[in-house]
């Protein structure tokens, strides 16, 4: 098996750090190119991804197939010392396909067809779409098999951006097939689905349909499930894909571009990783935020986990403004590196965006690139020159991993049923939950790996498990056997509910986690908007709260108002050698920070370094003893890190404190 596990660079290039964007020349003419070229290289830039929306060019009659812009594009490219990360285009099907194959187009869950015209017009069930999609695949693969440029393949693009789930017949008979895979019997489906309620029993198989717009909530086992199986969809085009491409080419490392960003989550990406032989990640600002830049870090840690702890490629984020919110915000000068830097420090070996030049056309023509409308005597390209020169200077990070102490479970499957409809508070984020343990972290400069719950635990000190409402059988038997081998354990509200059919584990919440957490909740108790629970320390719960008891765990906070004053609402067990924490209730900010603290006292964790707390800290080490630290500023004014080094984009030589500039960044070399 060939050696595929990070971009391919062409020979003689050396191990350069991985900088550019989605290069799309064909919206542009030919001298338009040699401008290009000449302005990577100013910039730096050492890859780029081409053709992800080149299908109509690229096969512009059913099976008549024209590669010639390709080829002139690939050479120049390599003429110019940029590597090329060639995507399959098979990410928008071009017009005649559409035309010729209506059936291909996906259905939402109301019946409505959606139609040419937009992108991704895509029932990712459709075998139509598989067939010409796998035909384009091995042409342009066998053509450009040889081509010295060619890096990495980028399979299609984002797969389920737009066409996250398809309703319509196709997909129910594939629906239908995954279905018999998973439960084998029709008695078993009808068992997992709890079809006696509301009459639901399915006789045969055929009778079975994907949870379609319905007089009422749709089953909750037949939601999750289709869920299940239309993730697995699209990772099965890639892997379809992906496998012409091993074929073909077999030394060629093969990516696609997921997109851990803000609420995106009808992929599986933490079992997606481990098909992909690259794992990358695009990236947007989520405006709406109250911590935007708190949560590109969840990002990036979530997608390390989705790499099992290797270097990723940032394959798409912006440099400036998006072209689809509300309104568009344009970065803060400075802002682009700070968040470059953070995804590095987070161990991303490349940095890229959509897309190297601003399109004068086109849905996407208000969303910034690297060479803005205004040309390259721009703010923005100066930034983006300054951002190549300084992560060339960082080449010699490349291949170390992130070293943390804490580890967040997060799940897809769980995230999906916990927002499932008809629940005890449909305002319900899996993701913000998530995120209300994370931010106080981040802001005290812990590093944290976010990974699924099979992963492996016992190099962690400490084990946060915010709201994992769906968990299988195996995971509370391993925390409890983490917390006797002196692990700190931390689960928050709304956990350990369901198994993995989504039915109830009996006998009180936080079911699966009873025991382990020494507590019985006998009833959940949400807030309405306005309202708030009081706790003892006098601070204040939104949102959740539960009526709990506490038979073999202290209470550390309790309620102190309303019917359940004097109950417990944060509780500790003593668990062999370490301890199981228990939080009831949706802790406010500075609650939630104040049990934090406690927790990591309990787990013996520290900061990455000392710090003043506008800095945000990440640590990457290379297994030689080579270790890195990152420090990003994202206040007005300075602070102070209190570590020595070198910082390797100044080359200064620090002996035990720095000062970061205010919105500065320093990337100190530790150790080795
Ligand atoms: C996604 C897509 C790109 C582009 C950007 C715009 O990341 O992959 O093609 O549409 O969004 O933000």
């Amino acid at each position: 098996m060939p050696e595929r596990t990070w971009i391919r660079w062409p020979e003689g290039r050396g191990t350069p750090f991985g900088y550019g964007a989605d290069y799309n020349p064909e919206q542009w003419p030919r001298e338009t190119w040699l401008e290009d070229v000449r302005l990577m290289r100013e910039a730096g830039v050492t890859i780029v991804s081409l053709g992800i929306f080149a299908w109509s060019l690229l096969e512009p009659r059913d099976g008549a197939f024209d590669f010639s812009l390709l080829d002139d594009v690939m050479d120049l490219l390599h003429e110019h010392g940029v590597a090329v990360d060639l995507a399959t285009a098979t990410a928008s099907p071009p017009a005649w396909l559409v035309t010729a194959h209506p059936d291909m187009r996906p259905v939402d869950a109301e019946g409505r067809v959606l139609g040419f015209g937009g992108r991704q017009s895509i029932c990712p069930s459709s075998p139509v779409y598989r067939h010409h999609s796998l035909r384009l695949v091995r042409a342009l693969a066998e053509h450009v098999r040889d081509h010295p440029a060619l890096a990495l393949w980028h399979v299609n693009n984002e797969f389920g951006c737009h066409n996250a789930h398809c309703y319509c017949d196709t997909s129910a008979a594939a629906f239908r097939a995954w279905l018999r895979a998973r439960h084998g019997t029709i008695a078993a489906l009808n068992d997992a689905w709890a079809t006696s309620f509301w009459s639901q029993r399915y006789g045969t198989w055929d009778e079975i349909v994907p949870p379609r717009l319905a007089p009422t909530f749709c089953n909750p086992g037949q939601q999750l499930d289709f869920f299940r199986f239309s993730s697995d969809a699209h990772v099965e085009q890639y892997l379809a894909e992906a496998a012409v491409l091993h074929e073909v080419t077999p030394d060629v490392p093969v990516t696609t571009n997921f997109m851990n960003t803000g609420g995106t989550k009808w992929l599986d990406y933490l079992g997606w990783g481990a098909h992909v032989d690259v794992v990358s990640n695009d990236h947007y600002l989520q405006e709406p935020s109250p911590h935007p830049e708190a949560e590109l870090a969840f990002s990036a840690d979530l997608t390390r986990g989705c790499a099992r702890g290797k270097p990723w490629m940032l394959m798409e984020q912006s440099t400036s403004a998006v072209n689809w919110g509300r309104i568009n915000r344009a970065k803060d000068p400075g802002e682009l590196w700070r968040n470059s830097l953070s995804q590095v420090g987070r161990g991303a070996d490349a940095i890229c965006y959509f897309q190297w030049r601003a399109s004068s056309g086109g849905a996407e023509k208000f969303h910034s690139a690297m060479v803005p409308h205004a040309g390259s005597d721009t703010r923005v390209f100066r930034e983006v020159t300054e951002q190549g020169r300084r992560l060339a200077a960082l080449a010699e990070v490349q291949g170390s991993v992130a070293a943390n102490d804490v580890a967040l479970l997060f799940d897809f499957e769980a995230w999906w049923a916990s927002e499932l409809d008809s629940h005890p508070h449909n305002g319900f984020s899996y993701r913000r939950e998530a995120e209300r343990l994370y931010v106080p972290l981040w802001r005290r400069g812990v590093g944290v790996d976010v990974v699924h719950p099979d992963a492996d635990l016992s190099g962690y000190r400490l084990v946060l498990v915010p709201a994992l409402y769906l968990v299988a059988d195996g995971l509370a038997p391993r925390l409890e056997a983490f917390a006797a081998a002196g692990g700190t354990v931390l689960v928050t509200f709304f956990s350990g509910i369901v198994d993995v059919t989504d039915r109830v584990r009996l006998g009180g919440y936080p079911g699966a986690f009873r025991d382990l957490l020494g507590v019985r909740v006998e009833e959940f108790r949400p807030l309405r908007p306005g309202c708030a629970a009081t706790l003892s320390d006098g601070s204040r719960a939104l949102d959740w709260s539960e009526d709990l008891s506490a038979p073999d765990a202290a209470a550390r906070l309790t309620y102190a108002d309303g019917v359940l004053a004097g109950r417990p609402a944060v509780t500790r067990r003593q668990a062999g050698a370490g301890s199981a924490w228990y939080v009831s209730c949706d802790l406010q900010p500075d609650a939630a920070a104040s049990v934090l603290d406690a927790v990591l006292a309990d787990a013996g964790v520290t900061a990455l370094a000392e710090a003043d707390d506008a800095l945000e800290l990440t640590r990457r080490v290379h297994a030689d003893g080579r270790a890195y630290l990152f420090a990003i500023n994202h206040s007005g004014a300075d602070a102070a890190l209190h570590a020595g080094g070198t910082d390797l984009l100044t080359g200064a030589i620090h002996e035990a404190r720095v000062v970061v500039p205010a919105g500065g960044t320093v990337v100190l070399r530790t150790g080795g």
